[in-house]
């Protein structure tokens, strides 16, 4: 185990969060860095009761060894990234890099009041679009220019890369979602940012020799928030009998929802060079496999989607979420 990079196979709200937690706890990395866009990701991890909506600190942060990073591709809001300090209670665990750009009040402000990304995009509103613009301009700040970060600022790729060299587990985790990227998803009604794995790594200065495994994580169904086009879109109350309904971790906004969609996870397997799929909330499209901690307990209406599924994206579906605790999951990395 090395380097591993994790990211969103649809539109994000995977269940990234729940995944990079249940790794984290399993795998014990020394190291989860974020990359991926800014606070306009929002990660829940549940543990030992308690909940955590995480929009800056990896969802790792729940493995007390590890040092928890953020990568220089990240744009930080530094009261977003307090709050979080506070809440996570990860202290002096958590490191930022220098050259992360910051999100100032007036990025957020022209985000929320443009009627372009507010309305006909559907942007969260976090004012990671128009930071990432001033970021491009080579306007922004970054973080070595605020004094109330300094306690937290060191060079991320470099700590990265030294454990990589050292043979030490890494986790990267990525934000959003395949679809959702700048280059590869649904223009214009996409994020402000490349999403996919090659972006997750250049997040956070690892190149592409140093990694071993890509996962990629789906949902057992689709949901999207903003616009842009949804394949199969169901009504809100089809979705809310089928209890998929969802809303949003940012935002609040309701999540429009879908059945899986084959095509695209094939698709965004290719893109990310995905090597191992996990699939969050299966007990939600077929409850009889709530609380599940084997293949072997799995009921074959459940058992039959994951084939087909491994089917088509030709890759192994080896982490399988029955419930929503970090350590509601089907392993079958060690059956193998
Ligand atoms: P922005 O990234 O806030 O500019 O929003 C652009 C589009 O990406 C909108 O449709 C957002 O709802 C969507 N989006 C951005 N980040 C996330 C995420 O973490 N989960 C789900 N949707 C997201
Ligand atoms: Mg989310």
């Amino acid at each position: 185990m090395t380097c591993h990079v994790l990211v969103g196979g649809f539109f994000g709200d995977e269940g990234k969060g729940k995944i990079v937690s249940y790794l984290a706890i399993k795998d014990e990395p020394v190291i989860c860095v974020r990359a991926g866009v800014g606070t306009n990701a929002g990660h829940t991890v549940e543990y030992q009761g308690k909940t955590y909506k995480l929009r800056q600190i990896s969802s790792g942060f729940i493995q007390k060894k590890a040092k928890i990073l953020i990568g220089p591709g990240v744009l930080v809001n530094p009261d977003v990234l307090k709050k979080e300090v506070e809440e996570t209670g990860v202290g002096e665990r958590l490191k930022i890099d220098g050259q992360c750009a910051i999100i100032e009040t007036k990025h957020i402000e022209e985000d929320r009041s443009s009627s372009f990304l507010k309305e006909k995009i559907g942007s969260t509103g976090s004012g990671c679009g128009p930071c990432n613009v001033e970021r491009v301009m080579r306007k922004a700040k970054v973080a070595k220019d605020i004094p109330e970060l300094a306690q937290y600022i060191t060079d991320v790729p470099l700590e990265v890369n030294n454990a990589i060299d050292e043979g030490k587990h890494v986790i990267i985790e990525g934000t959003q979602g395949t679809f959702l990227s700048l280059y590869h998803g649904t223009y214009p009604f996409v994020t402000s940012k490349d999403t996919t794995a090659s972006q997750a790594c250049a997040d956070v200065g690892v190149g592409p020799t140093k990694v071993d495994e890509v996962f990629i994580v789906f949902k057992a169904y689709t949901t999207r928030v903003g616009e842009g086009h949804l394949q199969g879109e169901l009504s809100e109350e089809e979705a809310k009998k089928r209890g998929w309904f969802e809303t949003a971790t940012v935002t609040g906004r309701k999540r429009r929802a879908a059945p899986f969609n084959f095509e695209l996870a094939r698709r965004a397997v290719m893109l990310n060079g995905a090597t191992q799929a996990a699939i969050t909330k299966l007990d939600i499209v077929y409850p009889e496999c709530t609380g599940a901690r084997s293949i072997d307990k799995l009921p074959e209406e459940g058992l039959s989607f994951i084939r087909k599924v491994e089917e088509t994206i030709k890759i192994p579906v080896n982490l399988i979420g029955t419930g929503p605790g970090a350590l509601d999951i089907i392993d079958r990395r060690s059956e193998l």
